[in-house]
């Protein structure tokens, strides 16, 4: 049985939700709740092998926040090594999310904050509710984002205004980040979850090996320079017709017909 008391995981024509729920901590992230997402990863990872996975939302219970942080209760006496081991096993949780050959949708409502910020850029891209509010606000209790925020924040909306949210911990809005790029879409909270999944099944509907392909190109080719990235990118299409949908996609387009990818 997959989740746990603080993790629910539902899946609808091959669609996962994945919802982190300690309403009462503004879902905030303890070890628990990252041990529980990195099971869920994983079996999320073979589900998409199999084919029975093709896109994944993640969201928080509740109506207040998404995530509010890593749990500053649970942290307040770690020493530098069990610090060490957290921050390691939240960055386990990003790069599972990235390294997913599906879409990782965040459909962020209330406080995306800290560690909670963090996961949601771990996500492929972002939609929030009009009430979302995100910032990075580890330097008012003495530490620095440490689930990804300095850097994939920096990735995300520059070096600059990473470096204004990272030092004065300012929390920004919905609108403000998506002006910053930090958000693709903004909805009204009723919206929110309904546009995400709409979304991810337009995309589950795609051809699973070019969406994991390209996903896996765009990633990768982010931290390489463009000669590189572009040959990342030649390899990638060319691989793609040895593959059944290439040659069912084009036949379709070719036959006026919808196609039937099989994912393979
Ligand atoms: N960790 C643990 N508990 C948290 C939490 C967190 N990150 N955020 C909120 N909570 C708890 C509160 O302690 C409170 O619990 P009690 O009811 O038992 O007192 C409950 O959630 C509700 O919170 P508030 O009463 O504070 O609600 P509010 O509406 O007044 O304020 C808030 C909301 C502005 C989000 C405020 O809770 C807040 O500032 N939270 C901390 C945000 C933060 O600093 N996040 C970064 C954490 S560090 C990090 O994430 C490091 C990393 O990169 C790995």
């Amino acid at each position: 049985m997959l989740g746990t008391d603080t993790l629910l995981v539902s899946d609808d024509a091959r669609v996962r939700v994945v919802t982190i729920s300690r309403p009462k901590a503004l879902n905030a992230l303890n070890p628990e709740v990252i041990a529980g997402l990195s099971q869920v990863l994983d079996d999320t990872a073979a589900a998409a092998r199999a084919g029975d996975v093709r896109a994944l939302v993640l969201t928080g219970a509740g109506e207040k926040s998404f995530v509010a942080g890593a749990d500053i209760a649970a942290m307040a006496d770690m020493s530098v090594g069990t610090a060490r081991e957290f921050a390691r096993a939240g960055h386990g949780v990003g790069e599972a999310l990235a390294g997913l050959p599906i879409p990782t949708i965040a459909a962020v409502h209330g406080f995306a904050l800290g560690g909670g910020c963090e996961l949601a850029l771990a996500c492929d891209f972002i939609y929030a509710a009009e009430n979302a509010k995100f910032g990075q606000p580890e330097v008012k209790l003495g530490v620095i984002p440490g689930f990804g925020g300095t850097q994939r924040l920096a990735r995300r909306v520059g070096l600059a205004r990473a470096l204004e949210l990272c030092l004065t911990g300012d929390t920004i809005d919905a609108a403000e980040a998506a002006r910053i790029g930090l958000v693709n879409r903004v909805l009204p909270a009723a919206e929110l979850l309904p546009a995400a999944l709409a979304t991810a099944r337009k995309i589950a509907e795609m051809g699973p090996v070019a969406v994991a392909e390209a996903k896996r190109v765009l990633h990768a080719g982010a931290g390489l320079p463009l000669a590189q990235a572009n040959a990342l990118e030649i390899e990638a299409f060319a691989g793609l017709f040895d593959t059944a949908d290439q040659k069912e996609g084009m036949a379709a387009f070719l036959g006026k017909r919808k196609p039937e990818f099989r994912g393979q």
